[in-house]
């Protein structure tokens, strides 16, 4: 039997396989017909809710890369979708998250970043929590009155970390199990190796719906064209989609593997196999690079305060540190650039994108057959939104 590893590294070469054949052929993956969204899942207030409800608040997410928490004690507090959470690593090394909110009258334990702490105290009136979240002091306690410290732990949130990344779920009471929804992907994303890996810069972005924004990463069609000045126009338009449930990765039709074809499978090397981009539903996406070094970044989308608003933030991870001033520089440059790249060329078009949408002039959009990518994402979506929390957990079995 082969180990989960080599599994999935065969599974990468199928992928190239399959990449190869359609590049021989000069063909791609076409999906059945053209597929229409109508303009008001962008911009109506209803429906908006309905998503962070439905979706950010009842999947999980990915909120933290393994690189942000990798010692005892570390921690990262955060908001998603509207919660404020706290993500620590605790003594046994096991990451856990809660609900960031002290169980005296409910303030926010800890301001918002990355540090390193072995307690928390709460600003407002003291009581002090461990990074496992139990309640541990309560400040003046003879004049409060006794409680069960036991029953004044920070409300948990289900976690999972995998592959060196963080998944997190919003729903204190969610019985969703993590690893189902994840169909087996994280299996390939662990082929990356992130659990090692160094957080080398990260930026926050304001961009248009998150679905307007998300639909460009799932996109190649707009490659040489909308970033014909950056990336150059020989880029290819064409993607090749592979799911595991709701998670897409984009390869692309590639004769170039023809040198491999035929070869043991350790002779494939795994940083090329893992090119191309890998999202992970419902928010985020991951592009493969090379500045200062092997790199990936990693955008992280959540809505905004309203229907047409969103932030990302991207995480930008070398698999290692630069240790000289030319690698350090060269890593900036490819940040610099890539922050060009999102920020002036694709959220500078769906921010004017998204105003176009609810003025009257068209009932819908279109994806077209080459754009599979973007009918499956919005297909989840609708999917994820309409189903009950009963019926959540049947979208994810794999059979
Ligand atoms: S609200 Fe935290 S100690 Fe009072
Ligand atoms: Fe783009």
């Amino acid at each position: 039997m082969l180990g989960e590893s080599a599994m999935s590294k065969s599974q990468l070469i199928d992928i190239a396989l399959n990449d190869l054949k359609h590049g021989r052929a000069g063909t791609m993956q076409l999906a059945d017909e053209i597929y229409k969204v109508p303009v008001e899942k962008y911009y109506d207030q209803d429906r908006f809710e309905l998503e962070r409800r439905r979706i950010f608040r009842r999947l999980p997410l990915v909120l933290a890369t393994t690189a942000e928490l990798r010692e005892v004690g570390d921690y990262k507090a955060m908001e998603a979708a509207g919660v404020q959470v706290l993500i620590t690593r605790t003594k046994s090394g096991v990451v856990k998250a809660f609900v960031n909110m002290c169980t005296h009258r409910g303030a926010r334990l800890t301001a918002e970043g990355c540090g390193k702490a072995y307690k928390f105290t709460c600003p407002y009136h003291a009581w002090t929590f461990s990074p496992e979240g139990d309640l541990v002091a309560v400040y003046a306690e003879q004049d409060f009155g006794a409680i069960d410290k036991s029953e004044f732990g920070l409300t948990e949130l289900p976690t999972l970390e995998k592959a060196g990344l963080i998944w997190v779920t919003l729903n204190p009471k969610s019985d969703l199990d993590i690893e189902a929804f994840l169909s087996g992907y994280d299996s390939l994303l662990d082929q990356f190796g992130f659990a090692s890996w160094h957080l080398q810069a990260t930026q926050t972005l304001e961009g248009p719906n998150w679905k307007v924004a998300y639909d460009g990463y799932l996109d190649y069609y707009h490659l040489p064209i909308l970033h014909g000045k950056s990336f150059g126009t020989d880029i290819g338009n064409q993607a090749i989609y592979y799911s595991w449930g709701p998670h897409q990765h984009l390869g692309r039709p590639d004769t170039s593997w023809s040198e491999y074809e035929g070869l043991e499978p350790e002779a494939w090397p795994t940083e090329r196999l893992l090119q191309g981009v890998w999202t992970i539903f419902p928010h985020i996406s991951i592009a493969s690079f090379q500045g200062g070094g092997r790199s990936v970044m990693i955008s992280q989308l959540f809505p905004g305060e309203t229907p047409e608003t969103s932030r990302t933030v991207q995480y930008y991870l070398m698999e290692n540190a630069p240790d000289k001033d030319e690698l350090v520089d060269e890593a900036k440059d490819q940040f610099d650039f890539l922050k060009f790249v999102v920020g002036e060329e694709d959220y500078a078009t769906g921010n004017a994108l998204q105003k176009n949408l609810d003025v009257g002039a068209r009932d819908y959009i279109v994806f077209g057959k080459n754009e599979l990518g973007g009918q499956n994402f919005h297909k989840w979506v609708d999917a994820v939104v309409e189903a009950s929390d009963e019926d959540l957990p049947k979208l994810f079995q794999t059979g």
